[in-house]
């Protein structure tokens, strides 16, 4: 089953409720939401009080993707935000296992994504542990960036690792999913699609969001 989870990175942030409301008509199964702190990331975004705030106007899960350093410091606070999935970097915290285990005791989902230059091998001694793997094909940072094509190869190999093992694990891809070219990613394996700039940049974001998620 393939599920869509539109990135608000690219809405319109005056209008927030609207966006989201657009989307959830739409049928997707996630929101979701790309914190960036200006270090890990050369961006900056938004943090829990938004996403306490945006939680009244949706029940879709919030799918929680933490760009920040250091992301054991804060998890905490996106639980009590509404985070029903969290996604840390590999590359961003020094504990990948404890602050794995630090989401889970919370009893929501957790979440490992990697950079486009970070081995698959990096997370071997962790995947049991995870509900679901985020394949970065942009570097992160940015909307409306284009698919790295080299991603497909490790989209593969992750799925193969996965299904060998027995693993219940969603595999999220993120950056760079358009409509154009997200047939080939789930022919990868892929099976949960973050799209920000191919939704929310385009004129009918309930029509748009239906197309993704018929294919
Ligand atoms: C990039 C973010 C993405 C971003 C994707 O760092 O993690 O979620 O919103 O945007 P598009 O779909 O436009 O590449
Ligand atoms: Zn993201």
């Amino acid at each position: 089953m393939i599920k869509i989870a539109p990135s608000i990175l690219s809405a319109d942030f005056s209008n927030l409720e609207e966006q989201i409301q657009k989307i959830d008509k739409g049928g997707a199964d996630l929101v979701h939401l790309d914190v960036m702190d200006g270090q890990f990331v050369p961006n900056i975004t938004f943090g829990p009080p938004v996403i306490k705030n945006i939680r009244r106007v949706t029940d879709l899960p919030f799918d929680v993707h933490l760009m920040i350093d250091r992301p054991e410091r804060y998890i905490k606070e996106f639980v009590d935000a509404g985070a029903d999935i969290i996604t840390v970097h590999q590359e961003s915290t020094l504990h990948l296992h404890r602050t794995i285990q630090q989401i889970k005791s919370y009893g929501i989902k957790a979440s490992v994504a990697l950079n486009p230059s970070t081995p698959l091998e990096t997370i071997k001694h962790v995947i049991d542990d995870l509900d679901m793997v985020l394949i970065m094909t942009v570097n992160p940072g940015f909307g409306g960036q284009s698919f790295i094509p080299q991603m497909k190869e490790k989209i593969k190999e992750l799925r193969k690792w996965i299904d060998s093992k027995k693993l219940d694990i969603d595999i999220q891809v993120d950056g760079g999913i358009k409509l154009d070219n997200i047939k080939e990613v789930i022919d990868c394996g892929a099976n949960v699609f973050v799209a920000g700039s191919a939704i929310f940049g385009t004129d009918n974001i309930i029509d748009t969001t239906k197309k993704f998620k018929s294919i």
